[in-house]
């Protein structure tokens, strides 16, 4: 018999089974707790509910560890492309040459969107943030291939929106950021891999084509692969309970974007240059910023620092730290922001406050000043990450649709009024 644990509750023992994952990750299983006891558990922020299991990425928060379908992420970022590794997490293993090929042929299909589609753009106002566009446009191409929004399809035509996805997003992420500033769209070229094709599409411009250096594809790939996935995290959560009620692929992905967007999850890139910005203008006194992060009476957070799962490095960070001093030489770009960011991370993991508290510089603490360096505006940034994490939103909605796993539907515990009468108006 394997292993159970035990709770007493009212004098009453009952047993809970234990679930152990292929990393020793332990689990209490507790899905029949309420109907044998009458309770549930409390966990606000479900800082210690597993709301799954999954095979697709391994995190080990304490020693450091990120691993996609079991390869380390300094290896992928290393020798692999993205999209490899968006075949990886989606299908389950690298692809040979031949899958890797018709997969790639079958992105480079799909990269134009619609031309109404490109109508919507004209309607936005001057300025208007691109993670709103991108998450609208997403929602949107769901009602462009209607079949889409029946999710029970064949695995073949499931496929098709899958390719559309990770096609399609560098373009309306690229033709957000033309309407923003007012200039003509570019469209794809199937020449271009991946990375190449959404410079090409960002920063060509009818008079001058611009040709990608591929100093910056090879930066933008690395720091595409490094947000491809990080398990049951806001917004992948997100996609997954949206997706459990049988949402289909693109308004499952769209609420992703939106859940991502906020500057505590994947807002925090632009967050990060916006406080290193400020720390400029106003001075660079870096003790004075730190005390303000320390200071609880004072809203202000270190933006870039802390991670719900990682408390003594993030893995990803110091890839992203190494590749920014590379990046940074490799073009000759001498941004003063980096030695900011430098001296901040050295003084802050001297202080007491953030070692106490596993306070480490995750993903998004340098891989601002890399987009900078490589022309993205700060606005797109969180854009980039949206790109990045894509295959991995599309593994976890395919993992949960594959394992006909139930609607999510957390209970709370209620602490409003018990039941009154009601008052008329004239009465109240
Ligand atoms: N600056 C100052 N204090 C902090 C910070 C920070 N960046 N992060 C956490 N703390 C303090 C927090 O005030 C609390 O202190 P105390 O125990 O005295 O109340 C303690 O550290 C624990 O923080 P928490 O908010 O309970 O931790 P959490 O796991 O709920 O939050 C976090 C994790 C990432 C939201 C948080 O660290 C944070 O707000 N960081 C800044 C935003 C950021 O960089 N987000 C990007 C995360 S990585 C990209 C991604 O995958 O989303």
């Amino acid at each position: 018999m394997s292993e159970t644990a035990k709770l007493t509750l009212e004098g009453k023992e009952i047993e809970l089974p234990i679930v152990v994952g292929t990393e020793n990750e332990k689990a209490i299983d507790i899905s029949k707790l309420r109907g044998e006891t009458g309770y549930i558990t409390l966990d606000y922020g479900f800082k210690n509910t597993g709301s799954t299991s999954s095979a697709i990425t391994f995190l080990n928060g304490e020693k450091g560890i990120l691993r996609y379908r079991g390869y380390p992420i300094e290896q992928l970022a290393e020798k692999a492309e993205f999209l490899e590794v968006a075949y990886l997490v989606i299908n389950g293993e690298l692809p040979t040459k031949d899958q890797y090929d018709a997969f790639k042929k079958a992105i480079t299909n799909h990269t134009l969107i619609h031309e109404d589609m490109r109508h919507f753009l004209k309607a936005y106002p001057r300025g208007a943030h691109p993670m709103g566009i991108a998450a609208s446009m997403i929602c949107s191409l769901s009602t462009f291939y209607p079949e889409s929004q029946d999710s029970n399809r064949s695995e073949e035509e499931r496929n098709l929106t899958i390719h559309r996805l990770l096609a399609k997003l560098p373009t309306i992420a690229a033709w957000s950021y033309k309407f923003s500033q007012r200039h003509p769209v570019v469209y794809p070229q199937n020449k271009y891999d991946y990375c190449e094709n959404f410079m090409h599409m960002m920063f060509s411009m009818p008079t001058d084509d611009y040709t990608p250096d591929p100093v910056i594809a090879k930066a933008l790939n690395k720091l595409l692969i490094l947000h491809v996935d990080h398990e049951q995290n806001c917004s992948t959560a997100t996609v997954r309970v949206v997706g459990s009620s049988q949402a289909n692929l693109y308004a499952s992905i769209a609420a992703g974007v939106t859940a991502l967007w906020g500057p505590l999850h994947g807002g925090a890139n632009q967050a990060v240059i916006e406080m290193l910005e400020n720390i400029k203008k106003d001075g660079g006194d870096i003790d004075k910023w730190i005390a303000k992060a320390k200071d609880k009476q004072d809203p202000f957070r270190l933006m870039g620092f802390g991670h719900r799962v990682y408390k003594n490095f993030d893995p990803r960070a110091t890839i992203i730290k190494k590749s920014a001093d590379e990046v940074l030489e490799a073009l000759g770009v001498d941004d003063p922001i980096l030695d900011i960011a430098k001296k901040l991370e050295k003084i802050a993991l001297e202080d007491e406050y953030f070692i106490k508290r596993g306070l480490y510089p995750n993903v998004d603490f340098y891989s601002g000043i890399i987009y900078r360096a490589i022309g993205i505006p700060t606005e797109m940034f969180t854009v980039m990450f949206a790109m990045g994490r894509l295959p991995g939103w599309i593994a976890q909605w395919k993992e949960m649709r594959e394992n006909g796993e139930p609607i999510g539907r957390p209970r709370q515990v209620y602490t409003g009024e018990n039941e009154r009468d009601f008052i008329d108006i004239a009465n109240r």
